[in-house]
């Protein structure tokens, strides 16, 4: 039986022409280290690296320089160097109902941090005025996921970071469902930090994502991570520049070079063709399921505001042998259960029995999304 794929909010498959080809050049080619030497295949490394660093700032809209382009192993890495690194007892944060376990387990760990919860709607979407009552002396960081990975409602970037803007509050956004399906934009949307995974929308390896920072933000971070760096190794101290601070240790060159081909295949796409292409797949899987009696669908209808990642709870099955008969006898494939997001459940009416989510990608086709129709339907 063929299989069709639509577990993409979990990671992209398949990957663009090029992704494995470059990971393999530089294991079986390249095989340099990064920032230790001067031979030619290790300055092919630093040029690579670089120009995933150029690539990732021009995608992002990211007005630093590329030195605050800052490599990390994932998405998730990313948001612990920012809440660990930056908070500190005392302080308070405001995030949404709607946050991932990358968020929540890492704040619940802070000893002294205390958070409040802009609490989303139960299609997933938050009112950004909702914010400005929860806001306290001490709020230091308003971060949020800037799509859901369980309803697919996109929060509204801009109208936050203009409510943390006024109130002077740094605004880090978890672009983890956004990057490379809805455009992202650092300036306009006012951001102190990004953090995004190379495995999802961006078309990249796993094992590799990136945190962009402000200078003013960096500033204020403590690295969680000490080791050489290859560059001011006559001290025993991490050097105070970037983005060797937050790097320390070997980099995880293959998924480097692979990430740095897949950003040429997201740009050569253009993010609106990518967001147009989803929208479309989106619309129609959405139009169709509408249709479709005894499954709801846990997540806004509004195109404009939500990516191509549905959710849906069958009211008379169990939603977990439904997941297990689309593989099992229609060769679909995605995820059922609670996707690391507790809170977001609980939001949307769907805890603790979870939901059955598909979530579209660049190479799935309308026949994907027909294909999946058709089981939903039979499986009602
Ligand atoms: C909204 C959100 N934030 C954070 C993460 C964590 O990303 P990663 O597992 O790639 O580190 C995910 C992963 O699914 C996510 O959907």
């Amino acid at each position: 039986m063929k299989t069709i794929y639509l577990d993409n909010a979990a990671t992209s498959f398949p990957k663009p022409e090029g992704v494995a080809r470059a990971m393999v050049r530089y294991v079986n080619e390249v095989g340099a280290p990064l920032n230790r030497s001067v031979y030619g295949s290790a300055r092919e490394a630093e040029l690579v690296t670089l120009s995933l660093r150029e690539k990732l700032k021009t995608f992002f809209c990211f007005p630093e320089k590329a030195t605050h382009v800052i490599l990390t192993p994932g998405n998730t890495y990313a948001l612990n160097f920012i809440l660990k690194g930056y908070l500190r007892p005392g302080d308070h944060v405001i995030v949404s109902s709607m946050e991932h376990n990358a968020v929540m387990r890492p704040l619940l760990q802070l000893k002294g941090v205390s958070f409040d919860r802009v609490m989303a709607d139960e299609t997933g979407q938050l009112d950004p005025e909702a914010i400005r009552p929860l806001i306290r002396p001490n709020t230091r960081l308003i971060l949020m996921a800037h799509g859901s990975n369980v309803s697919g409602a996109v929060q509204d970037g801009a109208a936050i970071g203009r409510i943390a803007g006024e109130r002077g509050i740094p605004f880090v956004l978890d672009a983890a469902q956004t990057a490379g399906h809805f455009p992202v934009d650092f300036q306009g949307f006012g951001l102190s930090g990004l953090c995004v995974p190379g495995h999802k929308g961006l078309l990249g390896p796993a094992g590799i994502g990136a945190m962009l920072v402000t200078d003013d933000l960096a500033k204020q971070l403590t690295p969680p991570i000490a080791g050489g760096t290859g560059s001011a190794s006559d001290s025993e101290e991490l050097p105070n520049f970037l983005p060797d601070r937050f790097e320390s240790g070997t980099m995880n060159l293959p998924g480097i070079f692979g990430w740095e081909a897949a950003m040429d295949c997201i740009m050569n796409r253009g993010i609106d063709a990518l967001r147009a292409h989803e929208k479309a797949l989106t619309a129609r899987f959405i139009a169709g399921v509408l249709d479709i009696p005894r499954v709801r669908l846990c997540g806004p209808t509004d195109m404009a505001r939500r990516v191509g990642v549905i959710s849906l709870d069958f009211l008379n099955r169990d939603n977990a042998a439904v997941a297990f008969q689309l593989e099992q006898d229609y060769g679909i494939l995605i995820r059922c259960g609670l996707h690391c997001a507790p809170s977001a459940h609980k939001t949307l009416g769907t805890f603790p029995r979870g939901t059955v989510r598909f979530s579209l990608g660049f190479a799935n086709t309308e026949a994907d999304v027909d294909a999946a129709l058709a089981a939903v339907r039979a499986l009602s």
